[in-house]
């Protein structure tokens, strides 16, 4: 199947690398979070999806069975879909069957494979359907495919909470792309995850079988595989901890003994005790969230949650750009002391 592909094998194991051995080399470990999603991670992750202890799938579709049709008309008809982390695109599907004359869907994802996979099994499923896959980290820079026929709107639409994998800085620059690729006027559907009891949050990430700690595990079986390292899996063990501060679970690998690894032939050294961060999973208010989405330019029109409120899908727009005519109608010989008083973040005539 045909795919916009963003990026050669070389390049991308060539980033995979300097990412890899710039977060090794910090002071406190990290590595990023995509770098979970090859092959085997998005096996993984889907076996995750359906684990007792990982509420946000299974809360997430139930808010989705009851409400699709409502979202399906936020949306509007004639719409280009484009979907962030599409991984197995099992959410989308109710939407797919609801939305009126959608000009196309776009699911977006870094893990190749399977979303090639995916991407097939939804073309024979919805035949009448352009279903056009993107190989591409949402984080950067990328390009859509041409559609079949013009939208009448665009439509980003970012399940699984996987905002939440984002710092506040990194979050707001993502939405602010998110704001810039569907326009003006143009629509945001968000599934985020909300602040709960710490117990459960852990448990969510530290399941009894184990399935996180393998899919935390193979990041670094991912490196032997891709990046010549020789991490030994039996040395490291997976740790779920929620930090009530940062409103976050951290996902970590432990080294269980004073070790050095090589990647790539680059030393890395460990002391027992030491972990990789590899996971942020942020937990959000409501009313933390619609802050964070209007520092992007987008406003919350409607939320959807659990009866516990558990979790929310939440309905956005996109607002116009700041008029740039407006700010220069502004006399010359204004002092600058005003105008500071005038635009100043958060003030009530600010600039944008
Ligand atoms: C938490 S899973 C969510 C999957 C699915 N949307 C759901 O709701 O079940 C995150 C998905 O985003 C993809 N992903 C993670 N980081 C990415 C990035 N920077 N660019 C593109 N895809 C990414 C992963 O491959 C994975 O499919």
């Amino acid at each position: 199947m045909a795919a916009l592909l963003n990026g050669s094998g070389d390049a991308e194991r060539a980033r995979f690398r300097e990412d890899a051995l710039s977060g090794l080399g910090q002071p406190r470990k990290t590595l990023p979070c995509k770098y979970f999603y090859d092959a085997e991670g998005s096996k993984l992750f889907d076996q995750i999806c359906a684990l007792r202890e990982y509420y946000p799938t299974r809360t997430e579709l139930g808010i989705l069975r009851a409400h699709a049709s409502e979202m399906a008309r936020c949306l509007g008809p004639d719409v280009l879909l484009v979907e962030y982390g599409s991984g197995s695109s099992v959410k989308t599907r109710l939407l797919l069957d609801r939305l009126a004359q959608p000009v196309a869907y776009v699911p977006v994802d870094i893990s190749r494979e399977h979303l090639l996979e995916t991407a097939l099994t939804l073309r024979l499923d919805y035949p009448d359907l352009a279903v056009l896959p993107v190989c591409a980290d949402f984080a950067a820079p990328f390009a859509l495919p041409r559609p079949p026929r013009p939208a009448a709107r665009r439509a980003v639409y970012f399940p699984g909470s996987t905002i939440g994998n984002f710092s506040e800085a990194a979050a707001v620059a993502l939405l602010r792309g998110v704001a810039r690729r569907v326009g003006a006027g143009g629509a945001f559907l968000v599934g985020v995850d909300l602040k709960k009891d710490p117990r459960e949050l852990e448990r969510a990430y530290d399941d009894a079988r184990g399935v996180t700690a393998a899919f935390n595990l193979n990041l670094l079986a991912r490196m032997n595989r891709e990046l010549d390292a020789d991490f030994d899996l039996r040395r490291f063990r997976h740790r779920a901890v929620w930090v009530e501060e940062a409103s976050r679970v951290e996902m970590h690998l432990v080294s269980e003994v004073e070790q050095t690894v090589s990647v790539d032939g680059v030393p890395v050294r460990f002391a027992r005790g030491e972990s990789i961060c590899t996971e942020h999973s942020h937990k959000y208010t409501l009313d933390g969230f619609a802050r964070l989405a209007a520092r992007a330019g987008l406003a919350v029109r409607r939320v959807w949650t659990d009866r516990r409120a558990r979790f929310s899908v939440q309905y956005l727009e996109a607002h116009a750009p700041p008029r740039r005519a407006r700010a220069r109608r502004q006399p010359l010989n204004v002092p600058a002391r005003d105008l500071a008083t005038r635009f100043r973040p958060g003030g009530s005539s600010r600039a944008r």
